[in-house]
């Protein structure tokens, strides 16, 4: 895809850098165009080696090539990051006095803003009104991020991570077949107490999950995401935080019952301990050797399953099988555990000290009661393979 990236004259012109290189690595041609302002905090040269692309922000130079109109044609995306409130505020006027206001009044591609500013900019009337008036037209600003920002100070307006924007910039383009739908991601690993400083847990990131929660927001899905032992934070994803499986049943006791699809990436701890220490166990108390009483945990996505569908019939539960076994053997163990736990769809995985867990890519197959389709490349690529399986 083509990407015009704008880049305006705020602190957070430095992170352009970042959101470019994303986009260059992920195989896509990027133009930059920058304000006058915006090379008060970025160089020409950063931006032209990074886009492999020859930069301008004047409008009145090689006129004769009538850049705007060009570039305006050229892009399939534009996306100014950082976005200033004085370009929101040019934009809804159609101000078009430089390179970025003309190519961004000409073109017909979608239009992704990305604000920063200090919180009472950003929260200031004539902000608040510009933004609403720019999604109006259909024009997507992505909601700034809170934390720290270019003073002392910390409060919303801070430019959100780059990877966050580019993949925001790009589900744009995605088409919105789970608009409507209700999503809930379980994911992580649980962890149970041996005592207030030692825990049984495993390796399981939650890399999945996030990328089954963006790719389902992508689409636009309502989501929710419960997270076991690891965090993560999007305006667009109401995210639950547990620790062990018992916290992890109650959170999910709790929640409303409509969901369209349900997706358990989470490494469940299949045992907790019986009696957990109240007090951390000191070596010399317990001597050379250390005995805990494992007792079993309640199959949670079983519990889920049973619940669910009386309240929707439909509603499709996509469980997961890591597995140390052959790829025979692991559509056997998958097939059982979707006919054991009564789910729709089981995502098998072989798991070892390099394979499965902690990685960006992996390889799985998808097992239903009458398919198995192996799907191998990045996490989110299985979460994308996952909705087109379940979403028919
Ligand atoms: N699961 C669950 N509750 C448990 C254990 C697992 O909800 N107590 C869910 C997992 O989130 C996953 C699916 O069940 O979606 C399969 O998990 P897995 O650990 O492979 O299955 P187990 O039932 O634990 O079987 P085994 O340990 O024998 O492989």
């Amino acid at each position: 895809m083509r990407v015009l990236v704008g880049v305006t004259g705020g602190v957070a012109a430095y992170k352009a850098a970042e959101i470019i290189r994303i986009l260059v690595e992920s195989g896509h041609e990027v133009r930059a165009v920058p304000t006058a302002n915006a090379l008060r905090f970025i160089g020409v040269a950063t931006l032209e080696s990074l886009t492999h692309n020859s930069v301008h922000s004047e409008l009145y130079s090689d006129v004769e090539d009538v850049r705007h109109v060009e570039m305006a044609k050229w892009a399939d995306l534009i996306l100014v990051a950082p976005a200033t409130a004085s370009f929101l505020a040019r934009t809804v006027s159609g101000l078009a006095d430089d390179l970025l206001g003309n190519v961004v009044l000409a073109t017909k591609a979608p239009l992704v803003l990305a604000p920063a500013m200090h919180t009472e900019m950003w929260q200031n009337k004539a902000t608040v009104s510009n933004v609403a008036k720019l999604r109006e037209r259909g024009i997507r600003v992505i909601e700034p991020a809170v934390g720290r920002l270019t003073g002392s100070d910390s409060g919303i307006g801070r430019l959100p991570d780059p990877s966050y924007i580019v993949q925001s910039a790009l589900s744009n383009l995605v088409p919105k077949d789970l608009a409507g739908k209700n999503v809930l991601i379980i994911a992580g690993g649980t962890r149970e107490n041996i005592d207030p400083v030692r825990f049984i847990g495993n390796r399981s990131s939650g890399k999945q999950g996030i990328a089954l929660a963006e790719e389902a927001v992508a689409r636009g899905a309502m989501v929710e995401l419960v997270a076991a032992n690891f965090s993560y934070y999007s305006p667009e994803i109401e995210t639950t935080e547990v620790v062990s499986t018992s916290e992890l049943i109650s959170t999910l006791e709790h929640r409303e019952s409509n969901f369209d699809f349900v997706i358990m990436p989470a490494a469940v701890a299949d045992y907790r301990v019986e009696h957990p220490s109240e007090n951390k166990i000191k070596k010399g108390a317990a001597g050379e050797e250390l005995v805990l009483t494992l007792v079993e945990n309640p199959d949670v996505i079983s519990l889920l399953s049973k619940r669910l569908r009386i309240a929707n019939p439909k509603v499709v539960i996509v469980g997961f099988a890591a597995e140390t076994a052959s790829e025979t053997a692991l559509i056997d163990l998958a097939k059982g555990k979707l006919i054991r736990k009564e789910l729709d769809m089981v995502v098998a995985n072989e798991v070892s000290a390099t394979l499965g867990f902690d990685r960006d890519s992996n390889e799985v197959v998808l097992v239903g009661p009458d398919f198995e389709h192996t799907v191998s490349g990045t996490k989110r690529a299985i979460a994308k393979a996952i909705f087109d399986t379940i979403n028919r």
